[in-house]
């Protein structure tokens, strides 16, 4: 075995606070590539970060490889969505006779599934909004609020998360996203690792 089991869900023996996401997940509605991980302050599950998510909404959580997620993200999905087309109470929720106004899944607000891709670094307490598409090698400043899509190997923050800056330059970031080195075989990750740390497109490209 090279680099830590992938398959293990605290592949840091002495902290379990950090859980490979994929190995940790209990539910179908959520996806997660192999070591991506998420750094809980107290050893509190992924999922508790996920909220408002419904099977029966259909949304999706698809996670790529190698994501790190900072302890307090929180994912809000579909479910957590009210009818806006008049009042936005939820009288069915009471019951009594009110559970007839029941609105139809068409009725709901609905953004799509929440993606995020690979190599993407999500700051502390960063809040993900439905429908978003974060792409690879993103960076989520701090307690920003991600409220529509970002753009891969940029750097986004605030509330709602605007871009900050582009990491690199265009040519470099068509060239890396077509390498993929997250695809290869962990063996040839871990001999290039120190090319895939810093950012040696050249490098990458001679192998
Ligand atoms: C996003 C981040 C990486 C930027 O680092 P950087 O490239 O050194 O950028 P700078 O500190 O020079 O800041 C660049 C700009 O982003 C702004 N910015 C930085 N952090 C921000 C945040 N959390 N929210 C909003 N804007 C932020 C700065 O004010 C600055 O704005 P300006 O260009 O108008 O002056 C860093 O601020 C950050 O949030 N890191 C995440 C830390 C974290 O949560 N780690 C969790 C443990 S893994």
């Amino acid at each position: 075995m090279i680099g830590p089991d992938p398959r293990s869900k605290y592949p840091m023996k002495q902290n379990q606070n950090v859980q490979f996401i994929k190995n940790v997940i209990t539910k179908p509605n959520i996806e997660a590539g192999d070591y991506s991980y998420y750094h809980s302050d107290a050893g509190e599950a992924f999922e508790k970060r996920v909220l408002h998510h419904y099977e029966v909404i259909g949304d999706k959580l698809i996670i790529g490889k190698f994501c790190s997620i900072a302890g307090g993200v929180t994912f809000i999905m579909n479910g957590a969505n009210h009818r806006m087309d008049g009042s936005t109470y939820p009288f069915n929720l009471f019951g009594n006779g009110w559970e007839r106004f029941t609105p139809s899944l068409e009725e709901l607000p609905f953004k799509g599934d929440t993606v995020i891709g690979n190599d993407v670094w999500i700051g502390r307490d960063v809040t993900v909004m439905p429908g978003v598409t974060i792409g690879d090698g993103a960076i989520i400043a701090t307690r920003s609020v991600v409220t529509k899509d970002v753009a891969p190997y940029t750097i986004a923050g605030g509330n709602p998360a605007k871009l900050i800056k582009r990491r690199f330059s265009d040519e470099w970031i068509k060239d890396w996203l077509a390498i993929k080195w997250w695809d290869w075989e962990i063996g040839h990750i871990t001999a290039n690792i120190d090319k895939i740390t810093s950012g040696d497109i050249e490098g990458l490209k001679r192998i």
